[in-house]
């Protein structure tokens, strides 16, 4: 998604802006731009592609002034190129925006028609026509700001610019993120505080309907009828040190490296390793009480959700109705108030995921949400938060925050098996033991499987289709390898549960096409060893993700054998997702595609 950075202080700000914007890098773009004011001149370069032609243009044109604004773009409407690149400007005003105005169209046609020229093919450009039209009506800089966001619908988050106002900022959000920066002589505007780190800690997040009036001395935040608002300031949880890849070539692969760290974090929020109980983090909702849990999610999300379906229903016998976040609240599923919303998010924003958890608040349901960022939009609007601890994941492709969502789940499924009766305390401290190794396991796998799976993605990477293999599970696992794989290195990849296998897919097996099977020594195994058997039989090339006692139980032979230790069904989910996440980060550094941003793709889908 799009990204916005905006300071106003007493030093130059170029330079400090597009140092911002390499912060939301992760969020995916394809232009970008910065604007500034300098002796009542508002100038702005832009560039399509990455950030460094920017900066190309800025060293071969420097921009001046004390006050700017900045923008990285994910093209929705109008292609990625230069014209359509934020800031756009209208007779000295310049805006930036996140998120789509959806009456853009009608907009356009009226004031092209009151003779508005539009140079760009983007809905934001409206944006600055309309504060443009209502400033030669003769209103404030306030009212023309108001007015504005008062006409436009959709999902948005603004930054405005005035080249006769340099000493402010105007700022609104209804949907997308923003965060106002304190700093000292100077305030900062950032669509997460990922953005503002490097400045400051110190943030005040806009809430839907807010708008935000920034000089450099401070804020005045009013609702749309102008009414005054208080918003808190709070510390920021993000930190400065996610920019750096450590040894890494890149973020993906420092961050599949950090799960063993991060789980344990995530970990120790809801057990206590000590005496191997959950802890009371673990039980912020009323599992005994409740009927059901209603679980909405958007993709890998989701398939973590999809997992903890499977470990609900079996140990705590609690029913999980669970759908994407796109279909759940538009299937009108019968839900009640003796459920809870159990929504599932990383980045806290994507709005699929915040409208489902507003349309459970509606019918009445307790919130509980699993979230990597405290600060989330999902996190604030939700009763019982569960953050996972993962730190920032700056990879598009989920990869520790995956297995800490796993982590959360499955103590919340101990949590809610116990509250009900169907976990006793022997069972409880077995589970959570098996969760507390899980870390050394998880270290002790990441050495043993790299470099076979380097060696097997260099085959991975010559393929044009591949189909994964699960049951249990092992199912979800099978949709996330194949998930990971596709969006990272853009080969085809579907993920099945294996016992579908001869009720289609079975059609596309041929030597040509690698079918990876998922496949602990559980109580599946045996039947998804049949499964292979048939992939065999029709010549399919088989990778086998199995653990010790699967591989001695198992005589066929595979194209390759990924051996994992033995571990218990509770934590088998993130162990086997470690070889699933290396063989897709390694076929995608063979394809040479662009791993920690790919094409197409945003780290946080802040619109439907
Ligand atoms: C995962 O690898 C993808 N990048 C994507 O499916 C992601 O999981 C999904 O967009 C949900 O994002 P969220 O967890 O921030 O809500």
């Amino acid at each position: 998604m799009c990204g916005i950075v905006g300071i106003i202080g007493e030093k130059p700000v170029a330079a400090r802006l597009v140092d911002a914007l390499k912060r939301l890098e992760y969020r995916g773009y394809d232009s970008a731009g910065v604007a500034t004011i300098h002796d009542g001149q508002l100038d702005r370069r832009r560039a399509e592609g990455k950030l460094a032609n920017l900066e190309g243009r800025l060293s071969a044109e420097p921009l001046a002034g004390n006050i700017g604004i900045a923008h990285t773009r994910w093209a929705t409407h109008g292609v990625p190129n230069e014209t359509n690149a934020h800031p756009h400007f209208v007779e000295g005003v310049a805006v930036v925006h996140n998120g789509i105005i959806e009456n853009f169209s009608e907009l356009r046609e009226a004031l092209t028609h009151e003779g508005a020229v539009f140079l760009s093919q983007t809905d934001t450009e409206v944006v600055a026509h309309l504060v443009a039209k209502y400033l030669r009506e003769g209103m404030t800089p306030r009212d023309a700001m108001l007015t504005t966001c008062n006409r436009i619908k959709g999902a948005f988050a603004l930054a405005v610019m005035l080249r006769d106002e340099p000493d402010m900022l105007m700022a609104t959000r209804s949907g997308p993120p923003l965060a106002v920066g304190y700093g000292k002589g100077e305030m900062f505007l950032g669509s997460d505080a990922i953005a503002l780190a490097p400045f400051t800690n110190e943030v005040t997040y806009l809430v839907d309907g807010d708008c935000a009036f920034v000089t450099k001395s401070g804020l005045e935040i009013v609702d749309l009828k102008g009414n005054p608002l208080h918003r808190e300031k709070q510390i920021s949880q993000a930190t400065a040190y996610l920019v750096d890849k450590g040894n890494h070539r890149h973020f993906m692969e420092k961050e599949i490296y950090e799960q063993p760290e991060v789980i344990s974090h995530a970990l120790a929020n809801y057990v206590n390793f000590a005496d191997k109980t959950v802890g009371e983090k673990a039980q912020a909702l009323d599992f005994k009480s409740l009927t059901g849990l209603a679980v909405t999610a958007c993709g890998t999300a989701y398939l973590a959700g999809l997992v903890g379906k499977y470990w609900f229903e079996r140990y705590a016998r609690l029913p999980v109705e669970i759908d994407v976040a796109s279909e759940f609240r538009y299937r009108e599923m019968p839900l009640s108030p003796s459920q809870a919303a159990l929504v599932i998010s990383q980045s806290g924003e994507t709005a699929d995921t915040l409208a489902s958890l507003r349309y459970c608040k509606e019918l009445g349901l307790k919130l509980g949400a699993i979230v990597n960022v405290r600060e989330s939009t999902i996190a604030r609007e939700s009763d019982a938060v569960f953050p996972i601890m993962a730190g920032p994941e700056i990879g598009v492709a989920s990869t520790k925050a995956f297995t800490c969502q796993l982590a959360v789940l499955a103590s919340l499924a101990i949590a809610a098996g116990k509250a009900r009766g169907h976990i006793d305390r022997a069972r409880e401290r077995e589970m959570v033991r098996h969760l507390a190794e899980m870390p050394r396991i998880m270290s002790n796998v990441l050495n043993l499987v790299q470099p076979q799976i380097e060696n097997l993605a260099r085959e991975l990477s010559k393929c044009p289709d591949v189909l994964y293999l699960g049951r249990g599970t092992s199912f979800p696992l099978a949709m996330e390898g194949a998930l990971k794989l596709k969006e990272i290195s853009y080969i085809h990849a579907e993920g099945y549960a294996a016992g579908e296998l001869k009720h289609g897919p079975i059609a596309l097996i041929d030597e040509k096409m690698p079918v990876i099977v998922i496949a602990p020594y559980d109580r599946f195994f045996e039947k998804t060893v049949s499964n292979m058997q048939e992939v065999a039989a029709r010549g399919g090339r088989i990778i086998f993700i199995t653990d010790e006692a699967g591989a001695a139980a198992s005589s066929l032979s595979t194209m390759a054998s990924i051996v994992l230790p033995n571990v218990d069904e509770i934590i088998a989910p993130m162990i086997f997702s470690l070889p699933i996440q290396l063989l897709a980060y390694h076929t995608a550094v063979f394809m040479g595609t662009d791993v920690d941003q790919p094409r197409n793709l945003a780290k946080s889908v802040t619109v439907e």
